[in-house]
């Protein structure tokens, strides 16, 4: 009796977390995913999805991609944990691979397991390095939900129930580079960005504002944190989102694509940082786990052998088919983003849209802030499926001009 009552507790509170944590898409409550392939998911009824979310960003491979499945297939066979005070061979090619993608001033990187992970890490290592407290990070941020990142978060929904926390925060207005002026000082450790604003509406870095947080940074010796969870392994159509920009960061944070969908973080940085860390500074037993690393190696070398150049033509094909189909209808206030996260702007709520989406067309969307119906959907989406989505979403919305 105890067990079974035990059991459907545990049952609701899954199902619960996952409602609020996915939006939409889980708010239907009855759909059970068991299994995915290539850009689809299939449900226990056999019902296939396009999931034009990657599974919030993160299976940026798709499913069962013969790469990853195969790797942690014969890693789970040889040895699926390793403390971090032995080496290890796959965290070591996993970390050679990172590193070779990352750019030259950065060498080194702490793993981690999760995005908020990372960013927490980022906190710690700047205010070693600068000896310093202050965080400026911006309006509309989302920078995950541990105190740490809660702390640099904007939305005061995630907030307001976890006050106090961290002090010496000041958020500015993105894209507004005075008030940026105005908010770094010489007592600023890090200022924290993301160069396109994923959760918080898809809101694209302006060009002057990044380059103006950079040279900010530069010369009253705070460090320049590019939050790249969500942007980071070609969402964008570049390795990395700062790099439109040519902006050099001194940490980066990195989760979502960074194992192909397997769960782990990073903090990338340079050696400069390094030098500050003490024994100690910051740890994590699962952090570096070989699965996590046989993933990563897997997913990175996908990305390098293509599949990048491959996610940016896609953008442009999913982004100008768009255009064409919603983008002069009443109800599009605009189409935003860049590569593959794209940020459709609407004048009402977008979550109805998304129930629409899911139920009727099995095509899987999310929202991001309350307008907006945002799609980041696996790099390896071929013209086909962005025919399918295109025109799920162009029956969903209202068509009057
Ligand atoms: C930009 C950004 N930073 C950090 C996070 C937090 O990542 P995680 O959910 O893996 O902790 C997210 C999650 O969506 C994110 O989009």
């Amino acid at each position: 009796m105890v067990q079974s009552e035990q059991t459907l507790d545990t049952t609701d509170a899954v199902r619960n977390t996952q409602s609020y944590e996915s939006g939409v898409v889980s708010r239907r409550g009855e759909t059970v995913m068991v299994a995915g392939e290539g850009c689809w998911m299939i449900d226990s009824e056999g019902q296939r999805y396009l999931d034009m979310t990657s599974s919030q960003g993160v299976a940026m491979l798709g499913y069962n991609h013969p790469a990853l499945t195969t790797a942690l297939q014969e890693q789970a066979g040889r040895l699926h944990a390793c403390p971090n005070f032995f080496h290890n061979d796959t965290r070591a090619a996993f970390l050679q691979a990172l590193i070779a993608v990352t750019p030259p001033h950065m060498t080194r990187a702490f793993l981690a397991n999760s995005g908020a992970e990372a960013i927490d890490g980022a906190i710690k290592f700047a205010r070693l390095a600068t000896g310093r407290t202050e965080i400026v990070a911006a309006r509309n941020s989302f920078h995950g939900r541990t105190v740490g990142a809660l702390s640099i978060t904007w939305n005061p929904k995630y907030r307001r129930k976890f006050q106090p926390l961290l002090p010496d925060v000041e958020f500015v207005h993105f894209n507004d580079s005075d008030r940026l002026d105005a908010a770094v000082s010489d007592r600023t450790a890090a200022v924290v960005l993301e160069v396109i604003q994923a959760e918080g509406g898809v809101h694209v870095g302006d060009a002057d504002f990044l380059a103006a947080a950079q040279r900010f940074c530069r010369e009253r010796g705070a460090l320049l944190v590019i939050d790249e969870v969500q942007t980071g392994f070609g969402r964008t159509g570049r390795w990395f989102g700062f790099e439109h920009y040519n902006l050099e960061p001194d940490i980066i944070a990195l989760a979502k694509g960074l194992g192909g969908g397997f769960p782990m973080g990073a903090v990338v940085y340079t050696s400069e940082v390094q030098e500050s860390l003490f024994s100690g500074a910051h740890g994590s037993t699962f952090g570096g786990n070989p699965l996590a690393c046989a993933a990563g190696v897997a997913a990175l070398g996908v990305y390098r052998d293509g599949l990048i150049e491959h996610a940016e033509r896609a953008g442009c094909r999913l982004r100008d088919a768009l255009e064409s189909a919603i983008g002069r209808r009443r109800v599009v206030r605009e189409i935003r983003g860049r590569g593959l996260i794209i940020g459709i702007d609407l004048r009402t709520k977008a979550v109805p849209f998304l129930k629409t989406l899911m139920e009727e067309h099995r095509v899987l969307a999310l929202p991001a802030g309350s307008t907006v119906l945002r799609l980041l959907p696996p790099l390896i989406i071929g013209d086909d499926e962005i025919a399918i989505a295109v025109e799920a979403i162009a029956s969903t919305l209202p068509s009057s001009a």
